[in-house]
């Protein structure tokens, strides 16, 4: 009996210590798996891939799988609830300067950054482009035109990927973005006179950094449309007049004359003003309505250069965009030899020289061209039928005789000659239209 009762509780204490060493021992294993040791998560049958891409995140690659996930029961770990709050617990923030990239402001580096490992480094999710097309719109890319540092994968040589002091991320302030890689353009645009409103501006109000369908990754063609798209009065100017310049339909266009960056002259011009329209005017132009002479060796052969001229300004009289006047002149002037008097005619000419030179007939003071005091710009120009045009007498660019007086002027097919001669007081002038009259303006001449 008492037997009986010793073997029973023996046994029972027998038990009681196995199962008690069983426990501490299971314990001992489940402690060792819970831990997170590299043996316990990564075997043949668990993450089997854990540590085995190209680029494995640095406690990943310990097995230090604790590092970051919280255990909570037998095989039960908690939900990353901040990831960003968890990356920087080891990483300093990146969300500290004044542009920060969404994804990153709200904390998610895990939709760039594996956790983990990757096969790209840094343990990126995708190469190059091919990370930001995750989310990005690819069109960006895809312009016929496409930028170089685009082209060959690097965002990143412009966006930093999580933040910078500069708008949109980018690695500079403004022009500076291009300038670190486009040095010769930094250089030459450096010290000139003129930069152009939107070059100064922004490189982007023409060029898109990363694509466009016209080259240079424009929106336009380069040689007008461009303009075009912000200079609108110019367009409808062009359309709009009856007289259009043949300068501006040249291959180049507006750059035929204009630099879309920057010049030493005013308004973009290539070359000084004179000197850019002479670069297609250096020789005779055929046109359908006729030849149009070689301006730059008339001014050259003709020595006395009326006043605009002589300040280089061809501006003055022509809009070299086109007018609605004969030979794209800025204000009316009549393009025939003769014409019933109206000052209106003469709107060109009165814009810098004074009107009353015509208006009356006798005067001692408004015209140097009188016999006595008759003024003979009235006898001529102020008629109702056949006044005499400034023409007539004159050349508006320049001539080898005083008071840019012309050799000659077409009269119809001929050139009908002045013959004028200037003597001290007057002079004298024997055209095809008279016999030789003199004026004087002291002793006035009586002709017959
Ligand atoms: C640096 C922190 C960090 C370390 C170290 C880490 N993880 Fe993770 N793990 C994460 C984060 C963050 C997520 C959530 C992923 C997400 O949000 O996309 C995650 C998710 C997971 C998931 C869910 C599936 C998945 O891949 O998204 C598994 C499984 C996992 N981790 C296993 C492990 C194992 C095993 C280890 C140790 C070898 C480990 N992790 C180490 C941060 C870590
Ligand atoms: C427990 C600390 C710890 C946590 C948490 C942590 N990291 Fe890391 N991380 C490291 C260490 C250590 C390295 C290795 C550093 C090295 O190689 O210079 C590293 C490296 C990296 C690298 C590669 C850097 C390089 O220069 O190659 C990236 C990217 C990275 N971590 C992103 C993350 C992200 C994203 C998170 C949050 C999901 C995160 N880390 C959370 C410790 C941590
Ligand atoms: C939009 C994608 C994106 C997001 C979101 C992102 N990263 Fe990055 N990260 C990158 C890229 C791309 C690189 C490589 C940069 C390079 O090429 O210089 C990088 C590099 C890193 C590096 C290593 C190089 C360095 O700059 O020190 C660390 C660390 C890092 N990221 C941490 C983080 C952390 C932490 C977060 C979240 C707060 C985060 N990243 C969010 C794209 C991202
Ligand atoms: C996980 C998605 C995601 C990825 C990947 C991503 N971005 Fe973004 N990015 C965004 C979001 C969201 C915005 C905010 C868009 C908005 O506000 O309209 C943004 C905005 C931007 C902006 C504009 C910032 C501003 O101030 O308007 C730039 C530049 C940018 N990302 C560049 C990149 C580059 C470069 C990469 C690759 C390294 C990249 N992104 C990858 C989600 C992403
Ligand atoms: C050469 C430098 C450069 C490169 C390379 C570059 N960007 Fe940009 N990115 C810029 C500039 C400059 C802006 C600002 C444009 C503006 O102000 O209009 C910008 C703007 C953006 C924006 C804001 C929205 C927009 O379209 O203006 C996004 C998004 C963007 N870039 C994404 C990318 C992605 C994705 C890549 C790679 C495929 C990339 N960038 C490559 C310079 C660059
Ligand atoms: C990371 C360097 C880099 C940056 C920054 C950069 N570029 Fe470029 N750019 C290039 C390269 C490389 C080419 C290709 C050159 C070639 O094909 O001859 C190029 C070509 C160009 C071209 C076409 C030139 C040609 O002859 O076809 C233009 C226009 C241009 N870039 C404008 C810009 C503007 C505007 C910016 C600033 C938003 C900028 N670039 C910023 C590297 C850069
Ligand atoms: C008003 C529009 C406009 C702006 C703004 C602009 N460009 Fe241009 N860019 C052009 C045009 C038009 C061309 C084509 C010129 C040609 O065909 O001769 C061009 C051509 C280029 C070229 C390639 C041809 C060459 O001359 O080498 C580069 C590089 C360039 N630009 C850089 C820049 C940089 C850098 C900026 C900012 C500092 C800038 N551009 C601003 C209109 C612009
Ligand atoms: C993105 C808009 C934009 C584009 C494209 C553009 N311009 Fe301009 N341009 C301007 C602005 C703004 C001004 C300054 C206007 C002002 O000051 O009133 C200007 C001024 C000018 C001037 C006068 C400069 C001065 O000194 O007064 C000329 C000439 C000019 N542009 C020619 C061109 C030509 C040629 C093109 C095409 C290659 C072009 N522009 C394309 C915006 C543009
Ligand atoms: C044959 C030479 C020539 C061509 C081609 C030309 N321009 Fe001009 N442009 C000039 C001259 C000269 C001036 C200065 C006129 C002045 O001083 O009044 C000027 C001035 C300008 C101005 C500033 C002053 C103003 O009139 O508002 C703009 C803007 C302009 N041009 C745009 C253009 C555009 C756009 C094109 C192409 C459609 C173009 N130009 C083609 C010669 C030219
Ligand atoms: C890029 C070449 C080019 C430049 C530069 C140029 N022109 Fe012309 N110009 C022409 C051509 C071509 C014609 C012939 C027009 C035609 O075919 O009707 C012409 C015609 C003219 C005419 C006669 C217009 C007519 O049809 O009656 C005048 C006046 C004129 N140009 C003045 C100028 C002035 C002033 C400048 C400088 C501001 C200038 N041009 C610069 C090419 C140019
Ligand atoms: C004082 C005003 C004035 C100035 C300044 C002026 N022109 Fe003229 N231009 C005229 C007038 C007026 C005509 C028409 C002449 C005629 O047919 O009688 C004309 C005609 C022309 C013609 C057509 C010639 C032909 O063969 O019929 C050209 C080309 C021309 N000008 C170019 C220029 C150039 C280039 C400059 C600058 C060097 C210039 N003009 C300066 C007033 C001017
Ligand atoms: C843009 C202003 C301007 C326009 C338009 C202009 N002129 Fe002149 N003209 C001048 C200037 C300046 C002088 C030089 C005055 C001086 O040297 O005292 C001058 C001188 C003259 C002279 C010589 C005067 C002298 O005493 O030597 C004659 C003749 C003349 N202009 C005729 C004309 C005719 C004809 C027209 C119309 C086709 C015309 N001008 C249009 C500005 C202009
Ligand atoms: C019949 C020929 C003739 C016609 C037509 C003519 N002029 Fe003259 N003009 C002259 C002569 C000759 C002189 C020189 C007078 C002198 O100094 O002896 C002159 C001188 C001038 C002068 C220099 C100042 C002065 O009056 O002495 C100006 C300015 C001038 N003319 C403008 C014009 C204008 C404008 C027109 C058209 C409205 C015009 N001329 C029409 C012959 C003419």
């Amino acid at each position: 009996m008492c037997n009986k009762w010793v073997r029973r509780t023996s046994l029972f204490l027998c038990l009681s210590v196995f199962v008690f060493v069983l426990f501490l021992s299971l314990r001992k294993r489940l402690d060792a798996a819970y831990a997170g040791t590299k043996e316990s998560c990564i075997t043949d049958k668990c993450h089997s891939r854990m540590g085995k891409e190209k680029f494995v995140h640095g406690p990943a690659a310990v097995g230090d799988c604790s590092a970051c996930h919280k255990q909570e029961g037998k095989h039960k770990f908690a939900p990353i609830a901040n990831v960003g709050d968890l990356c920087y617990k080891c990483h300093d923030r990146l969300d500290t300067k004044k542009a920060v990239h969404k994804p990153v402001k709200e904390g998610k580096c895990t939709k760039c950054h594996d956790a983990h490992q990757s096969p790209y480094r840094f343990q990126l999710r995708a190469e190059g482009v091919n990370l930001c097309f995750m989310c990005h719109d690819k069109k960006l890319a895809s312009g016929k035109f496409v930028h170089g540092p685009v082209a060959v994968g690097g965002c990143t040589m412009c966006h930093n990927p999580h933040q910078t002091d500069y708008p949109r991320m980018l690695n500079a302030a403004g022009n500076e973005v291009c300038f670190t890689c486009h040095v010769d353009k930094a250089e030459a645009f450096k010290g000139k006179k003129f930069v152009h409103k939107p070059v100064q501006d922004k490189c982007v109000n023409c060029h898109s950094p990363h694509s466009g369908d016209f080259q240079y990754n424009l929106p336009a063609e380069a040689t007008q449309d461009l303009c075009f798209r912000c200079h609108k009065d110019k367009k409808e100017w062009i359309s709009k007049v009856k007289v259009k310049h043949g300068g501006l339909t040249t291959e180049r266009k507006c750059l035929a004359c204009h630099d879309p960056h920057v010049s030493d002259y005013a308004k973009q011009l290539i070359k000084a003003p004179m000197d850019t329209c002479m670069t297609c005017h250096d020789k005779q132009l055929d046109t359908p309505d006729g030849k149009i002479m070689n301006m730059k060796s008339y001014l050259e052969n003709n020595k006395d250069h009326h006043g605009p001229i002589k300040q280089k300004d061809c501006s003055a009289c022509h809009n070299t965009h086109g007018s609605d006047n004969f030979r794209i002149l800025r204000k009316y002037f009549p393009p025939v030899f003769y014409a019933p008097f109206d000052p209106k005619n003469y709107d060109l000419c009165f814009n810098c020289h004074e009107k009353t030179l015509v208006l009356e007939p006798r005067t001692t003071t408004l015209t140097g061209f009188r016999n006595g005091d008759q003024n003979l710009h009235f006898l001529h120009v102020n008629k109702a039928v056949k006044g005499r045009t400034c023409r007539a007498c004159h050349d508006a660019h320049a001539t080898n005789n005083p008071k840019h007086i012309r050799d000659s002027v077409p009269f119809g097919a001929w050139p009908l000659p002045v013959g004028f001669h200037k003597t001290a007081q007057g002079g004298s002038c024997l055209p095809g239209c008279h016999q030789k009259f003199e004026y004087n303006r002291t002793n006035p001449v009586k002709n017959r």
